[in-house]
């Protein structure tokens, strides 16, 4: 188990941070390498728990994976690769569940047990099998596994009650070698979705529309293998805004795509922050002061899920009340009762949380629940006076690359 993150609060953060890889389009683009015939060499692959247990379950598949000098992944995928994830592995990542897709895809069967990861919420897999069955695959959910089995695919229309991020992945991932056409109707438009389309042309796949509500994918015989850098991590990026505006500090973000970003930016700006793009990425400078905001996450592109525990931290110590509306998962306001032991005034009903500003936190000890809250719990420390314990720091490590290191070198007390 990892040593607990020590933050002592109260020091503006100054100077600039290079943002990884992004872990969400990393996870994707690893799990669809299974789909491809020979080497691919992927960049900018952080190096992060999850992608540590997903490259650990795709070796136990019979996979070959190496790291180069210059930092790259090269997965390497045998025709007779397995098609059982196991348990061990699997159930310490839910991303393992995009394995279903490429496996089915490259193998006509897949065995994925149910994946576990963050407590938040049910996160079922009912539009992930929808999609598989449109497509031809027997899908059978029994004993905690997901067993998909294809005699015959072929391209059909699918229509996802829910933009789910998962469902659209693996979707796509199965029809790249699926006959005919496939049609993902309300489709997820994540920058990651586009990551992925991306990487599977790049292989040779007929992916368009992704980023938009509807994609089109023409089925194609074999994918072969390249060399492809994934996107920049967007909620790496503004977790790194939202401290330098808690502290009222001066950060350049580099490494950044700026238009992933915008509803971070203005909801950030709304808080009073000053945001500039600059050539190494964004400048931004906390004023000290945060004005209250009102929050609804939504799927892309509203303002993300996976910022909105970042964003209750701050809020915390804003001058006046804020609304945080949390619209994706049904149970994503763990962090509260731990931000609340740092003096922060926060109310739950349902999916709104109330948080009324208080003039300041305090350090204490607290724990991580989950990846978010425990990079929440961070940026509540850094503001906060004195010391602050924050206790299953592993889970921060799960999706933020050095994430000490970089803290430490702008300026922050972090042991
Ligand atoms: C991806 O999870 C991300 N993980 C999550 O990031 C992110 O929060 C989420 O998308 C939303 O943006 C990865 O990409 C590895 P969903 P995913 O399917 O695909 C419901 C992080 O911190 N749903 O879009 O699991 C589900 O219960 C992680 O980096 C169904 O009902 O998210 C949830 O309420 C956390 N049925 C909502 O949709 C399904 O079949 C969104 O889920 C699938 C999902």
């Amino acid at each position: 188990m990892d040593e607990p993150l020590v933050i002592e609060g109260g020091r503006p953060l100054r100077g600039s941070v290079r943002v990884s890889g992004a872990k969400n389009a990393s996870l994707v683009i690893m799990a669809a390498c299974v789909l491809v015939q020979g080497e691919t060499v992927l960049e900018n692959i952080p190096r992060i728990r999850d992608v540590e247990v997903l490259g650990a379950i795709l070796t136990s598949l019979g996979a070959r994976l190496t790291w180069g000098e210059d930092g790259s992944l090269s997965i390497t995928v045998p025709d007779n690769i397995g098609v059982e994830t196991p348990y061990d592995l699997a159930k310490r990542l839910r991303a393992s569940n995009l394995l279903l897709g490429s496996l089915l895809g490259k193998r006509r069967e897949a065995r994925i047990c149910l994946p576990g990861g963050c407590d938040i919420g049910s996160r079922p897999m009912d539009l992930h099998l929808k999609g598989l069955a449109a497509l031809g695959a027997d899908v059978r959910l029994e004993h905690g596994f997901v067993e998909a089995r294809a005699g015959r695919l072929t391209g059909s229309r699918v229509y996802l009650d829910f933009p789910s991020v998962g469902a659209t992945e693996n979707i796509m991932m199965v029809a790249t070698l699926t006959p005919g056409q496939t049609i993902i109707e309300n489709a997820a438009k994540e920058p990651e979705i586009v990551d992925l389309a991306n990487f599977l042309n790049a292989v040779g796949a007929r992916v368009r529309g992704a980023g938009t509500d509807v994609i089109r994918v023409e089925g194609v015989s074999e994918l072969r293998g390249t060399r492809y850098a994934v996107i920049p991590d967007r909620i790496e990026a503004g977790t790194f805004m939202a401290a330098a505006v808690a502290t009222g500090g001066d950060v350049v973000v580099g490494n950044v795509i700026p238009t992933h970003l915008y509803p971070i930016i203005a909801k950030l700006q709304e808080t009073g922050a000053t945001i500039v793009e600059v050539p190494e990425g964004l400048r931004v400078i906390g004023n000290g002061e945060i004005m209250p905001v009102d929050i609804k996450t939504l799927p892309y592109p509203g303002f993300p899920t996976d910022m909105q525990s970042q964003m209750l931290a701050l809020l915390s110590v804003a001058r006046g009340t804020s609304m945080v509306v949390e619209n994706v998962f049904e149970n994503r306001f763990a962090v509260v009762d731990e931000l609340s032991r740092m003096g922060a005034r926060i109310k739950v009903e349902g999916h709104t949380a109330v948080v009324e500003g208080v003039p300041r936190l305090c350090g204490t000890k607290v724990k991580a629940t989950d990846l978010r809250a425990g990079a929440a719990l961070a940026v509540a420390a850094l503001m906060a006076e004195g010391v602050t314990e924050i206790d299953n720091s592993h889970y921060v490590y799960r999706g933020y690359e050095r994430f000490a290191e970089k803290l430490r070198s702008l300026g922050a007390a972090v042991r």
